[in-house]
């Protein structure tokens, strides 16, 4: 199963995109699933159809159902709130029972346990677990804008790193400590279900989840328009993306004027102006390939309309095909060392941070940090240099006191 996630910055087109990338897989053949991951759900205004959490059948009028008749579309947006009571409703009565134990008001408690992160990865979990029950060849999932989104994604990895700590508390806990413990402490302690619950979220689905967003079927598209703003933070998305290796495959470049739009004396200067920022951005993202979509001339809702702007998207690409391969971290032997490679396109010295910790490699860049596990090999060494080349950041590794 292939999964295609779109973000951007807002408005660009996001959801539109995803929506048409749907619905013309689906018309070509594919079983298609089209899921809003985005809490402030548009996906259904632009289908023309009223969507709820699970999977709703959506009519591919006109087109057919794909040469072979394969073809279908269901389409979803996930809600957030119901999920996250399911998943994490007894670790958050617990977190309550305890600020209230120490006199917090139920009201202020409830906002003390919400606890940051949960909703990315219950969105995550409910598309992983309809994409899963589906049986579909092709899920889009239609992401909140550039920083939603990739909080979203890069927290399967993110999380790992908080519920380790969660779990050795738990370890000692557990057992033997609780009930003597409770006689003793004036706190309440968590009922060992909660713990359970937090170690299934730990070993099964977050590594599920990373696997579904990092793996080679996951492509990330970036949404642009040909506007500086807009572009820049694709530019800074693209770069997280490539640190958490998050596969990028493709950028939309949408709302384009028409060529013929720009030999109107009114529009020549816009046309000048968006044929630099479309070499740029091919400059820029090379080599992903750049799929453009015109300004359309009414906005682009229901199926026909979504049909008509995906065949103008992608013309002779497969929608859900994976446009390109990103490159991901690797670690080679140098002299009697070794060398780290880490993709970072577009990164810039002054806003990226290198450390080691223990047995892990500290990369920040700007907002975003990763905790990259070293292999054991690598992590008895010591960090002797980094330094930005065209095809990333290298980090070098060396025995401590320097090459023996
Ligand atoms: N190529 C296009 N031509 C004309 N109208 C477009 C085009 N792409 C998007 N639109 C219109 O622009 C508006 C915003 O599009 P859309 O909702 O897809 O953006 P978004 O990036 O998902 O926004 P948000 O960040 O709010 O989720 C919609 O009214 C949509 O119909
Ligand atoms: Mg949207």
């Amino acid at each position: 199963m292939r999964i295609v996630l779109y973000t951007g910055k807002g408005g660009v087109g996001k959801t539109t995109t995803a929506a048409a990338t749907a619905v013309t897989a689906a018309r070509r053949g594919a079983r298609a699933l089209v899921a809003s991951a985005d809490a402030a759900h548009s996906l259904g205004d632009v289908l023309g159809l009223r969507l709820g959490p699970d999977p709703r059948g959506v009519a591919l009028s006109g087109g057919g159902s794909g040469p072979d008749g394969t073809g279908r579309l269901d389409a979803l947006e996930v809600d957030v709130r119901a999920e996250t009571d399911h998943h994490w409703g007894a670790i958050r009565d617990w977190l309550v029972s305890l600020f209230r134990h120490q006199g917090i008001e139920e009201v202020v408690a409830e906002e003390l346990a919400l606890l940051p992160g949960a909703e990315e990865l219950t969105t995550l979990l409910a598309v992983e677990r309809h994409a899963r029950e589906g049986g579909y060849d092709l899920v889009v999932v239609d992401c909140a804008p550039t920083d939603a989104a990739l909080r979203l994604l890069t927290l399967p990895e993110v999380a790992r790193g908080a519920f380790r700590v969660l779990l050795r508390v738990q370890q000692a806990l557990a057992g033997v400590v609780t009930p003597m413990a409770r006689s003793v402490l004036s706190v309440p302690l968590p009922e060992s279900r909660v713990f359970r619950d937090a170690e299934r979220l730990l070993y099964e689905k977050l590594r599920t989840l990373r696997g579904l967003v990092t793996g080679d079927d996951a492509s990330v598209r970036l949404v642009v328009t040909p506007e500086r703003m807009v572009i820049d933070e694709a530019l800074r998305a693209h770069t997280d993306l490539a640190l958490f290796e998050l596969p990028c495959d493709a950028v939309v470049m949408n709302r384009l004027l028409p060529e013929a739009a720009t030999r109107e004396d009114f529009f020549q200067d816009w046309g000048r102006l968006q044929a630099e920022r479309c070499a740029e951005v091919e400059a820029a993202f090379a080599p992903l390939p750049v799929l453009r979509a015109p300004l359309q001339e009414d906005e682009v809702t229901g199926v026909a309309a979504l049909a008509a702007h995906g065949e103008a998207l992608f013309g002779g690409h497969a929608p859900g095909a994976v446009l390109a391969r990103a490159p991901r971290v690797r670690f080679r032997k140098e002299g009697d060392g070794y060398r780290a490679e880490v993709p970072l396109p577009h990164a810039e010295r002054e806003s990226l941070d290198v450390a080691k910790l223990a047995d892990e490699l500290l990369i920040t860049t700007g907002a975003r940090r990763r905790a990259l596990a070293l292999p054991r090999r690598i992590a008895a060494l010591d960090l002797a240099g980094a330094r930005l080349e065209p095809e990333g950041l290298v980090v070098r590794f060396e025995r401590a006191g320097g090459a023996a």
